[in-house]
């Protein structure tokens, strides 16, 4: 049985968010129908999965600067490193024909998505559903070390409770 499927556990109240990661789910659900199709059909799935997903994180990347996470925050660094795997797979199947790790990749992804949605996505889910709330936590936390009196530290976390940061 296929283990790409919704759950209402991916759910993090932010509807656009929602909505993205309900298409994300599509996709990939419509590159594993396309597995037994021609390389064409399949790599057009998988770059509409890449072109989807490069929109998806760039608008939380930036939901995220527009909320004082820095730069270089944990939940930026996993959409980089998720970009980066999806990128190497496409790679191997267009210049080395090696469809199985588009084929391996789809649980990988999901595992991900799952983890992902609860932890990182739920957590800047509620930064912009509440941002008072946000901004009163984000003032109680103990200022960095050198960061020069009234300037506000960035968020390094991605703001959910499993978060190491
Ligand atoms: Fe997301
Ligand atoms: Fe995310």
């Amino acid at each position: 049985m296929s283990t790409i499927a919704w759950n209402p556990d991916f759910e993090t109240c932010h509807e656009q968010m929602d909505d993205t990661h309900r298409e994300f789910v599509d996709l990939l659900g419509q590159i594993e129908a396309a597995l037994g199709d021609d390389d064409t059909t399949l790599l057009a799935r998988y770059d509409a999965l890449i072109a989807h997903t490069v929109d998806h994180f760039a608008r939380e990347d930036a939901w995220m600067q527009a909320n004082g996470f820095a730069a270089e925050n944990c939940h930026s660094t996993q959409h980089k490193q998720v970009l980066e795997v999806v990128a190497e797979v496409r790679r191997l199947f267009v210049d080395q024909g090696k469809r199985q790790y588009v084929e391996q990749l789809l649980p990988a992804l999901m595992e991900w998505f799952s983890q992902h949605s609860q932890a990182a996505d739920y957590g800047l889910a509620q930064i912009l559903l509440n941002p008072e709330e946000a901004a009163v936590a984000s003032a109680a936390e103990p200022a960095l070390e050198g960061a020069g009196g009234d300037a506000a530290p960035a968020r390094s976390g991605c703001g959910s409770g499993s978060c190491g940061h």
